[in-house]
């Protein structure tokens, strides 16, 4: 099947019209293989490790995927975004397939927002909780990943509290595995949700003809040091043309902040709040240890919090964002939280749409679901 066509047999099944769909550059050619796709950016880790594995696409961090590879899942969430506003939500695109789950740390909202992505495209799910696995019985994580391969899953999403474990469990896997968050590392799909929304909150088209963030001050507040999603935000941001200022006390920052592509590092909130469109709070880390990094709860609140009278000082129009989950009175005030100009709530959901096009990407154009499962009806 041409590029063309599994493209519009795309359509015709999803009910999506989408240039992003771009598997034209690989289409038929030999790193075309199961699982694969033509997503720019996401990382090919097993063809890395010799030419009789297969070259499964992996999504690890914002890094590897780059402008481009974020304006194209962008572009396609924008699509599922109008699928989740259906009365039925859920086309048959990923039928047939299975995608696991595999945390080994907490997670409420990531690990239902996959799962509901990956359901919504009608996968199947199957679900990994370590602290109820052959983990506990010191089975090795290479095992596990096998393990869980061996019983044919097509895609492996990855939660782990260690920086580097999903690109090591791709390495070891012959099927697309995205980083879920890894440690104080990345956390590519939550950035990409905030692209999503802070660009539908703004108004600024996902056509990636321009900087979609271009002329926009970001100040991304509270604990930095130990925030994967802070890394992965601020790239994510600067891609887009942001002008990204980290604030926190120096104890919450990261070793080298200057070499993190930011306009500016301030330890003073307010002065950063000037001329800023969105301030992106962070919760403080607890369990990795974060709060003997600051004098007092009460402190950090009032000196790096969006409190009542911060938020009331902010000009209407400046957005407020938070990857969850929030600690109210700590990071931010219920009175902030409450704000319609919060995007919490179009974070989350922005989270599934990009999480199925994510998958929708790593998975739609190997060769099980390419061809004639793709121009089929629900
Ligand atoms: C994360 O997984 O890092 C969360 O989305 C943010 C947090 O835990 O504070």
């Amino acid at each position: 099947m041409t590029a063309a066509s599994r493209q519009d047999a795309a359509v015709a099944r999803t009910g999506i019209a989408t240039s992003a769909l771009v598997p034209s550059a690989n289409a038929g050619s030999p790193e075309e293989t199961r699982g694969g796709s033509a997503v720019r950016g996401m990382s090919a880790p097993a063809a890395a490790n010799g030419p009789t594995r297969g070259a499964p696409r992996s999504l690890l961090d914002i890094e590897g995927l780059g402008r481009d590879g974020i304006v194209e899942v962008l572009r396609l969430a924008e699509s599922f975004a109008e699928v989740a506003r259906r009365p039925i939500p859920k086309v048959p695109a990923l039928r047939g397939r299975t995608v696991v789950s595999l945390f080994f740390e907490d997670s409420t909202r990531t690990r239902l927002s996959f799962e509901t992505a990956a359901k919504r495209l009608s996968a199947d799910v199957m679900s990994f909780q370590a602290s109820a696995s052959s983990i506990k019985k010191g089975e090795s994580l290479r095992d596990t990943a096998l393990t869980i391969q061996a019983m044919g899953v097509d895609a492996i999403v990855v939660r782990h509290p260690s920086a580097g474990a999903p690109a090591r469990v791709a390495s070891w896997v012959d099927v697309p595995v995205v980083n879920a968050g890894d440690g104080w590392h990345a956390h590519p799909t939550q950035a990409l949700a905030d692209c999503f929304a802070l660009c539908g909150a703004l108004g600024r088209p996902l056509d990636g003809g321009a900087e979609m963030l271009a002329g926009i001050k970001a100040v991304i507040v509270g604990d930095i040091r130990h925030s994967r999603v802070a890394r992965s935000v601020t790239q994510a941001f600067s891609l887009l043309g942001a002008a990204v200022t980290l604030a926190a006390p120096r104890s919450l920052l990261p070793p080298a902040p200057e070499t993190w592509p930011v306009a500016e590092v301030s330890h003073d909130l307010d002065d950063a709040l000037r001329g800023a469109d969105v301030v992106y709070v962070l919760r403080l880390q607890a369990e990795r240890g974060a709060g003997a990094y600051v004098p007092s709860l009460r402190e950090y609140s009032a000196r790096y919090g969006i409190t009542a009278a911060r938020a009331s000082s902010l000009a209407p129009e400046v957005r407020i964002m938070h990857p969850g989950p929030m600690v109210r009175g700590v990071e931010i005030s219920s009175e902030a939280a409450d704000l319609d100009r919060c995007l919490v709530d179009d974070q989350v959901r922005a989270g599934i749409a990009v999480r199925m096009a994510v998958l929708f990407l790593l998975l739609s154009s190997g060769d099980g679901a390419s061809g004639a499962e793709l121009g089929g009806h629900d």
